[in-house]
C-alpha cells in the first residue's frame, strides 16, 4: 500500500473508533480515572498477562498499595506475594524499582520520560503517557498490530512492524480523547479484531479494512522451546514442610521446592537422598507436571519425602545440578499457601503435600 494511502488511513481512525469505544469498552477496574500509578500498574500487568486474570491482581494490588510511595516502600516478599500468579516476576522487580525512583522524583509526563524508567518500553511508555498524560503517543503491542496490518493488508511479518505502526499513528492523534483513542485500538483487538474468527461485521474499521479476514498478520516462527526435566523433592515432617527461596534467574527472590534439574524415579530419588547423607525418609507416589513458559518448558515430578532429619541445609551431590536456592525452611502448608510468594510452576505442588501433611 503506498504511504499516502496508509496516512488517509490512520487518520480515519479516531472519528470511527471514538463512537464505537463509547458504546462498546468494557468496564475495566484500571479504567476508574485515569491516575498515572493506576494506569502504570495495569499497563505492567497486562503486558504479558490476560485482561481477566488480571483484573483480581489489580484491584487487591491497589488496595494493599494505592499509591506509589506506598509501592516504593514495601518489601519484596510482599510485592511477589501480591504479584503471584501473574508470572514473569521481572516485570514486579522492575516496577518496585521504578516505583523508588518516582516516589523521590515524581511522574514522568511524557513517553520519552518514561522510557528512561526500569521496565518501560515503548509501548508502556506510550500507553502511559497518552491514557494519564493525554499525549499523542500510540502504544502498539501485538493487539494494536493485528488491526493495523489487517486494517492496511500489511503482509510483511508482525515484529517488523511495531516502531513503523508508531510512526504512521503519531500524526493521527485526535486534539481530544488521545488516551482513549489508545485505549480504542486495544479494545478492538481484544474484542473484535480476533486472532482467529476476527467480528468482521461488528467491526467499526469493516469499511476501511483491506482484508476483513484472519489471514493477517504474518506470525513469525517460533523457535521451539526448551524443554527440562525436573525432579522436585517436597520435604515434610509431622508438621511441616520446607520451601525454599530462589537466589538466581527470572525467578529470583519468590520460593520454590527443592529441585533436582533432571529426571529421576523412585529409587534415584532414594539414592540421591541417601547420598544426601539422610537415613531414614519415606518416599510417596509422586505427582507429574508440565509447565510451559514463553520460551521453556518443564516436565516436573514431585515426590513427598517424609523425613524428621535435618535437611535444611541439604548438599546433593556432584554432578547432580540442583537449583540454587537458600536453606530449605520449614513452615506449617497453610503458611507457605498463604505466605509466601510461589509461582505457578511449583503452586500445584501444595495439594500433593496437603495429603500428606496436616
Ligand atoms: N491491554 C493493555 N493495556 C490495556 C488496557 N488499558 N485496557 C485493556 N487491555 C489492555
Amino acid at each position: 500500500m503506498d504511504e499516502k494511502t496508509a496516512r488517509e488511513k490512520a487518520e480515519a481512525l479516531p472519528s470511527l473508533l471514538l463512537p464505537w469505544y463509547d458504546k462498546n469498552k468494557r468496564d475495566l477496574p484500571w479504567r476508574e480515572n485515569t491516575d498515572p500509578y493506576r494506569v502504570w500498574v495495569s499497563e505492567i500487568m497486562l503486558q504479558q498477562t490476560r485482561v481477566e486474570a488480571a483484573k483480581e491482581h489489580y484491584r487487591r494490588f491497589l488496595q494493599k498499595l494505592p499509591t506509589v510511595q506506598a509501592l516504593a516502600e514495601c518489601g519484596e516478599d510482599e510485592l511477589f506475594k501480591l504479584w503471584e500468579g501473574l508470572g514473569y516476576y521481572s516485570r514486579a522487580k522492575n516496577l518496585h524499582k521504578a516505583a523508588k525512583i518516582v516516589a523521590k522524583e515524581g511522574f514522568p509526563t511524557d513517553a520519552e520520560g518514561w522510557r528512561k524508567l526500569p521496565g518501560i518500553g515503548d509501548y508502556t511508555a506510550g500507553a502511559v503517557s497518552s491514557i494519564a498524560f493525554e499525549r499523542p503517543s500510540p502504544a502498539v503491542d501485538g493487539n494494536v498490530v493485528r488491526v493495523l496490518s489487517r486494517v492496511l493488508g500489511d503482509g510483511r511479518e508482525q515484529d517488523l512492524l511495531r516502531t513503523e505502526y508508531a510512526k504512521l499513528l503519531a500524526p493521527a492523534y485526535p486534539e481530544k480523547r488521545r488516551g482513549d483513542f489508545t485505549q480504542s485500538l486495544m479494545e478492538l483487538g481484544a474484542t473484535v479484531c480476533l486472532p482467529s474468527s476476527p467480528k468482521c461485521l461488528a467491526c467499526p474499521l469493516l469499511g476501511i479494512c483491506e482484508t476483513k479476514n484472519d489471514a493477517l498478520p504474518v506470525k513469525k516462527i517460533k523457535p521451539e522451546r526448551r524443554k527440562s526435566d525436573m525432579t522436585l523433592l517436597l520435604f515434610y515432617d509431622k508438621t511441616q514442610a520446607a520451601v525454599c527461596k530462589r537466589r538466581e534467574g527470572v525467578l529470583q527472590g519468590t520460593y520454590a521446592f527443592f529441585t533436582a534439574e533432571r529426571a529421576m524415579d523412585e529409587e534415584q530419588v532414594k539414592s540421591f537422598l541417601r547420598e544426601c547423607g539422610l537415613k531414614e525418609f519415606t518416599v510417596s507416589a509422586p505427582k507429574t507436571h508440565r509447565h510451559v513458559f514463553t520460551h521453556l518448558e518443564w516436565n516436573m515430578t514431585a515426590y513427598p519425602v517424609f523425613t524428621e532429619e535435618n535437611v535444611c541445609a541439604l548438599q546433593p551431590p556432584e554432578g547432580i545440578v540442583c537449583t540454587p536456592f537458600s536453606d530449605l525452611l520449614f513452615a506449617p502448608v497453610g503458611e507457605i499457601e498463604g505466605k509466601y510468594s510461589l509461582p505457578s510452576a511449583y503452586r500445584w505442588c501444595l495439594s500433593l503435600l496437603k495429603k500428606h501433611c496436616r
